[in-house]
């Protein structure tokens, strides 16, 4: 990772941190963390959370143009990352057999999957109008802020 890219999700954590501090709504939650990386990161057009209904991904908070509201798990980059729970750099859009374009101006993506006890119970996508947004250090920088949304709630099991 770059040292410039490391410093910006190290900064993003911590205030995705100082965010989530004492509260146990998820949807409250995720609606936060998706506005803070839309406005944290450069050249998104979108960035926001599917959650999984049985075999479909259903919309949840995010930041951009609307979307699809249904993605069956499968499907997509997003359905795909659900489907194999492993996150998914594509450099183009394009080039993905299969890719939803809920947003014509999307060109390349990142998806991370939220793995729960080895249960996929969403996803945290990101889209970029330029070709190649995506790389190594954004795909560990969003793993590192999907932890820590997990992590903060696992101390709400009930919520
Ligand atoms: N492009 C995604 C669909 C979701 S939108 O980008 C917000 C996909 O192929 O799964």
């Amino acid at each position: 990772m770059t040292i410039a890219k490391s410093e910006l999700y190290r900064d993003l954590a911590e205030q995705l941190a100082a965010l989530l501090a004492g509260e146990a709504d998820r949807i409250a939650n995720a609606a936060n963390a998706a506005a803070l990386i839309y406005h944290g990161l450069p050249d998104l057009n979108w960035a926001g959370f599917y959650f999984r209904q049985g075999a479909e991904l259903v919309l949840g908070p995010f930041q951009g143009k609307p979307a699809c509201v249904r993605i069956p798990v499968g499907n997509g980059v997003c359905g795909t990352a659900a489907s194999s729970a492993a996150a998914l750099v594509v450099p183009d859009v394009l080039d993905f057999p299969g890719h939803i374009a809920c947003d014509p101006v999307s060109r390349s993506e990142l998806v991370v999957p939220l793995i729960e006890a080895g249960a996929v119970l969403g996803v945290l996508d990101l889209d970029s109008p330029l070709l190649a947004r995506f790389d190594e250090a954004d795909r560990e920088g969003c793993e590192r802020l999907v932890a820590l949304f997990l992590e903060h709630h696992r101390q709400y099991p009930d919520a």
